[in-house]
């Protein structure tokens, strides 16, 4: 220690260790540095460097004093960071060096006992569980907001009749509030995945140091509950080079982005004037630089685009980790910058769209008629059959005929006279024509999970209570 410290008087501006002979090669410390882009865990590894010292403290690692001189430092180093004042030097590799340097220029010998029973391994993987935390949180908290714009325009839309799809064809006629709230539900498994990815992030890798634990007197536990850890990493080695709570949070993103990417192609194809079932707000789109009459659906595409980056992110991180050797290798290093675009992707998509929904003016008539043209009620017909007597694979024909025969005519069922209704089967009566109106078919599905007005408002109250 002594004699480490007198080499260094002797050479101040020296900023290699003694155990190399030359100083690293300028490309190299380029390509090695990480303090360009992990600078912003800053705050988190102050906040892990403060328990660790108070923990040291209180086992008579370090002395009270030295505790002291370190609080006041990092304190005054937050400060600098926050005021845009701290210098951030390359040279000093990473984010650890750099805060752990200042200290010691400010607090001399207190800054570096800082570093006693602990490695950058164990620290930087608790800074990055202490970000990612605070990042979970935060993505949580939007998706609620999303899921509360999509339930009020579902509230709007219990009854506006649209045609829903298999195939891209339509298929049955559905109410738009049920189309959104299947929406609702996938941010909600969303929600739950990151909560549940919470708990493996929320656990303390301190205490590992490089790789083997250390052999100071330490009291994890303390770390831990300082930190807000619910829980404490059991294998020094598994707590430096494990990545997977970063892979987890990453392919939750990927799904939310996934989801929002399937809302999104939703949204470009509705508001195409081809289908004109909606219009999204001017302040979210842009228009054609030659084509005066375009109005182009920019932000659903970008959430579309930027959903192909987040999900490389998770591609990258899996690949990353597949053949590394325990225990930390510089290759975690990588971790940073997807796990970073991750978070700034998902986050800003996930205001934009709560922003976009609210934005969202529907034309009921283009989706009623739509629905109205695509023979949607054709199952209903055929339901109608079946509860008279009719097995269902007959009825399936009988309406396949009846339908072919209205394509031929150039009109719907229900425009079908009742004679000529009843030339496909004689089962079919005056009644029938209560089936065959939209309304009719909607009524019907009349269960929870079903399309029916009255089951989506209970379906709007339920989700109403799962967000509080
Ligand atoms: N910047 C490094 C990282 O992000 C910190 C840990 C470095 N540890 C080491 N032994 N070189 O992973």
């Amino acid at each position: 220690m002594t004699e480490k410290s007198t080499i260094l008087k002797e050479n101040p501006s020296k900023t290699w260790s003694g155990r190399f002979n030359e100083p690293v090669a300028e490309l190299v410390k380029k390509y090695t540095a990480s303090v360009s882009f992990d600078q912003r865990l800053a705050e988190f590894d102050i906040q892990g460097s403060l328990a660790h010292a108070r923990m040291l403290g209180a086992q008579g690692i370090i002395s009270h004093e030295d505790v002291a001189r370190i609080e006041q430092g990092l304190a005054d180093i937050l400060q600098e960071i926050r005021d845009g004042q701290f210098e951030w030097l390359l040279d000093l590799e990473d984010v650890h060096l750099n805060i752990e340097k200042r200290l010691t220029d400010k607090i001399g010998d207190a800054g570096k006992r800082l570093h006693t029973g602990r490695s950058r391994n164990d620290q930087v993987a608790t800074d990055i569980r202490l970000w990612l935390r605070a990042t979970t949180d935060e993505i949580i908290t939007l998706l609620r907001k999303l899921q509360l714009s999509i339930v009020d325009l579902a509230e709007e839309h219990v009854d506006t009749v649209m045609p829903g799809f298999t195939h891209l064809q339509v298929a049955q006629p559905v109410t738009f509030g049920h189309h959104l709230l299947a929406y609702f539900e996938m941010l909600q498994r969303d929600a739950e995945r990151f909560a549940d990815a919470r708990k493996r992030i929320n656990r303390l890798p301190l205490g590992a140091a490089a790789l083997a634990g250390t052999s100071y007197p330490i009291d994890r536990e303390r770390v831990a509950r300082e930190l807000g850890f619910e829980a404490l990493c059991e294998n020094s080695l598994d707590a430096v080079s494990d990545r997977d709570f970063a892979i987890e949070f990453t392919a939750a993103a990927a799904l939310v982005m996934t989801h929002l990417s399937r809302f999104s192609e939703e949204l470009i194809l509705w508001s195409s004037p081809r289908f004109g079932f909606i219009d999204i707000a001017d302040r979210f789109c842009t228009g054609s630089s030659i084509m005066p009459q375009k109005k182009n659906p920019d932000v659903p595409e970008l959430v579309r685009g930027k959903t192909g980056r987040v999900n490389g992110h998770l591609v990258a991180l899996l690949t990353l980790m597949k053949s590394q050797p325990l225990a930390y290798n510089k290759d975690n290093q990588e971790d940073k910058e997807p796990l970073f675009d991750t978070a700034d992707t998902i986050l800003v998509t996930l205001e934009i769209y709560a922003d976009m929904l609210r934005g969202i003016r529907v034309n009921k008539p283009a989706m009623r008629l739509a629905a109205a043209e695509g023979f949607a009620t054709a199952t209903d017909l055929a339901d109608y059959l079946v509860k008279k007597g009719t097995p269902f694979r007959d009825a399936h024909e009988v309406v396949a005929l009846a339908v072919r025969h209205a394509v031929e005519k150039g009109c719907d069922l229900s425009d079908l006279p009742l004679a000529e209704l009843q030339t496909f089967s004689p089962l079919i009566a005056e009644d029938v024509y209560g089936v065959l109106t939209l309304e009719g078919s909607l009524a019907s599905r009349n269960h929870r999970g079903g399309t029916a007005p009255a089951q989506v408002s209970q379906a709007i109250a339920r989700a109403r209570q799962r967000l509080a």
